[in-house]
């Protein structure tokens, strides 16, 4: 089975065809940093306006890698899958009206599917030994959760973050030290010439319950970087190291905590922040000590992307087939974790 999923929840344009929930044919990503990184976030509007000038670019790009054209779409396509929230509005209506466009003209099945779901089966892109029950680890721009998939569309939501999500922490504290956005793949390569021990970061572990809280940690910088000189090189380094080591030493303490206790042995990243080295070896280092089967997605399919789209829907496609009306599909912007 061949499913077109699109994906513009945020800022990527991005069009796949996944063949049977495993085969990657293509994965088109259109990136609007250069955009964005002129007002040091994303920008609504402007998000939009640039889906909504490349979407269809992106996915005739991604068909006919995929060795498809609009001509045999037809006979080479099965189903169309998108993203419907949760995200930006504008930026999902986009993607939703490519995709219903697609669905009613060949007349396939419409297969909606929450972007958090995605990342979630991110991980079992590159790596099909990964199935339920694990522990989903959702780190990115806008997400930090901590959810047991007890089986496909079966979740326990355990926790989620308080205040800003990691991405956003690590997007705020670049902007603090005066570093370009997005902020976490500055932080995390300037890190590495850093010295952690030299700045101290009190770890949000927030006893007794699964949330987390990055808000204290990013204040906490804003208020180390005013006594000292952020235009020397070594002391934003030094802050970097300091400021990653706290993170992830937050994020894994917790996730290994959460597998512990719920019986797990398996774990599985997702979201952008996932591409952070530190938080890379350190899941995977503890995981190989404590026994525990740790999945990561490389890099690529950490951010947004539409294959991560195309395996989410083609488990939901198998578990209850969708039909091909799908008209009243809108996007929906805070659209929570439901179960299927
Ligand atoms: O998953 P994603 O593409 O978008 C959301 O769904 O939010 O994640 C984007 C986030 C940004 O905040 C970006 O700074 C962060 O992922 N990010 C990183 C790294 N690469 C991307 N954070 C830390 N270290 C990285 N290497
Ligand atoms: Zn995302």
């Amino acid at each position: 089975m061949k499913i077109l999923a699109i994906e513009t929840s945020c800022d990527e344009t991005s069009a796949s065809v996944v063949e049977n929930g495993r085969n990657i044919l293509s994965n088109v990503i259109s990136s609007q940093i250069p955009i964005h990184a002129l007002y040091n976030g994303v920008v609504p509007e402007l998000a939009s306006r640039a889906h909504i000038k490349n979407i269809n670019i992106v996915i005739e790009e991604s068909l006919n890698k995929a060795g498809i054209s609009f001509k045999n779409f037809d006979k080479k396509i099965d189903a169309v899958a998108c993203t419907y929230g949760p995200g930006l509005a504008g930026s999902l209506l986009v993607g939703i009206m490519s995709a219903k466009t697609l669905a009613y003209i060949y007349d396939k099945p419409l297969i909606p599917v929450n972007h958090i779901e995605g990342h979630m089966y991110s991980a079992g892109i590159e790596n099909s030994s990964l199935k339920p029950p694990f522990l989903s680890v959702i780190i990115s721009g806008g997400h930090t959760e901590l959810i047991i998939v007890k089986d496909y569309g079966k979740y326990v939501f355990l926790g989620g973050t308080r205040d800003d999500a990691v991405g956003e922490a690590f997007d705020k504290v670049a902007k603090i030290l005066g570093l370009a956005y997005p902020g976490g793949p500055v932080i995390d390569k300037l890190a590495e010439f850093g010295d952690a021990k030299k700045v101290y970061f009190t770890r949000p572990l927030l006893k007794g319950s699964w949330d987390f809280s990055f808000s204290g940690i990013k204040t906490a910088v804003l208020n180390y970087s005013k006594k000292v000189d952020i235009k020397n090189r070594k002391t934003v380094n030094d802050i970097c190291a300091g400021f990653r080591r706290a993170v992830c030493e937050t994020v894994v303490y917790k996730a290994f905590q959460a597998v512990e206790k719920y019986n797990l042995k398996t774990l599985a990243l997702g979201g952008g922040v996932a591409s952070n080295s530190l938080m890379r070896k350190m899941f995977k280092e503890i995981g190989k000590n404590k026994k525990i089967k740790v999945f990561i997605p490389s890099p690529v399919y950490c951010t947004d992307n539409a294959s991560m789209i195309g395996i989410a829907a083609y488990y939901k496609h198998k578990k209850s087939a969708y039909g091909k009306n799908n008209a009243s599909l809108n996007p929906k912007p805070s659209l929570d974790l439901q179960n299927w």
